[in-house]
């Protein structure tokens, strides 16, 4: 209705302006009707144009990623490793996602073969950043990560990653049964290897329960799952891979106590004898571990075992007497 009436208006201010023009005797009746032709056939494809700018400009920015995926080189590296043992060694590791900021600053660590080893400290510290350069999914600007001595930047990432099982908090699940969405651990897996897994992985508690079992679709990513059931499958599919280092986002959702005791029981099964480095939240899992690291703003602000951290005034005996604060406190 808008449209028509501006249109209109556009009309009426030509038709005044060449009328006027012509009346005084300015322009010839020939010119006052090209006139009129012309703007008649520049006007809608004008306006069309001007209505489709917002999209024009979204295009472009879209264009701009592309272009940044495209022109991004693929990470190379030796299809052959020559590892030995599995220990995960950060040696003054510096990183950033962009050129501006640093996200880690000369980090040092190791996580060592048949120990836990976890990642704490308070938010936007890096702890997710850095269980993901343990894998090779960013290459790092500065230092080194090896895995069993082995420089990771210079293995392929495909042949890398058959060592790593990633149990991270956003699972993808796609919208087949329970048993093939396990089944994703280990191609070719047979269903006994896959029940034997979720078996490990506390999922036949739930899976027991479905109206067709393991042959259930879940819907669209496990929408018919829980955040609990979700992860369990998650762990399932990392017991059927086997892989000798574990990547591990401890779930900061609150779980029901049913849950969180099938997972934690999962997880302890799942991790042993394993490299395992943990980002933890509970403080049940950080009292246990064999090593803690604790991240802040990007560097080591301390590390060393739970026994040794609690014995001084350190960020770790703060934040467990915040959690044990926490835990009493009671409306
Ligand atoms: N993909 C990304 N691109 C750019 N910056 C990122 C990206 N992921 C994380 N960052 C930034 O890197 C810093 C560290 O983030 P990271 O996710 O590693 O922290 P975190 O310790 O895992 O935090 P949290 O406990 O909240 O999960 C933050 O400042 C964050 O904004
Ligand atoms: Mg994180």
């Amino acid at each position: 209705m808008g449209k028509r009436q501006d249109f209109d208006h556009m009309k009426l201010i030509r038709r005044y302006a060449g009328g006027a023009l012509f009346a005084k005797g300015e322009i010839s009746l020939l010119t006052f009707f090209m006139f009129m032709m012309l703007v008649a056939r520049l006007y809608d494809p004008m306006q069309i144009t001007l209505q489709n700018f917002a999209a024009i400009i979204s295009c472009g920015i879209q264009c701009e990623r592309l272009d940044e995926v495209l022109s991004t080189a693929p990470q190379t590296g030796t299809e052959e490793m020559n590892n030995k043992g599995y220990d995960i060694v950060f040696d003054h590791v510096g990183f950033s996602y962009s050129d501006d900021t640093d996200v880690l600053k000369d980090v040092n660590f190791t996580a060592k073969q048949g120990q836990v080893t976890a990642l704490i400290g308070p938010s936007g510290g890096g702890k997710t950043t850095i269980s993901r350069l343990a894998a090779r999914f960013w290459d790092i600007s500065e230092g080194r990560i090896s895995l069993g001595g082995e420089d990771i930047s210079k293995i392929d990432p495909e042949t890398l990653l058959k060592n790593y099982s990633i149990v991270f908090q956003d699972v993808t699940l796609f919208n087949n049964t329970v048993m093939e969405n396990i089944r994703i651990g280990k191609e070719g897996a047979t269903d006994e290897e896959v029940m034997e897994a979720a078996r490990l992985a506390n999922c036949d508690q739930f899976a027991e329960h479905l109206p067709q079992k393991y042959d259930t679709y879940i819907g669209e990513n496990g929408s018919e799952l829980s955040g609990g059931e979700r992860q369990r499958i998650s762990i399932a599919r990392a017991f059927l891979k086997d892989a000798p280092v574990i990547l591990l986002d401890e779930a900061t959702a609150s779980l029901d106590a049913e849950n969180e005791t099938a997972i934690q029981e999962a997880l302890s099964r799942l991790i042993k004898d394993k490299t395992v480095l943990i980002i933890a939240h509970r403080m049940r899992t950080i009292a246990n571990a064999d090593h803690i690291v604790v991240l802040k703003d990007g560097v080591v602000a301390e590390q060393g075992s739970p026994e040794f951290l609690s014995g001084y005034d350190s960020i770790y005996s703060h934040m467990t007497k915040q959690q044990m604060i926490s835990q009493n406190w009671k409306m």
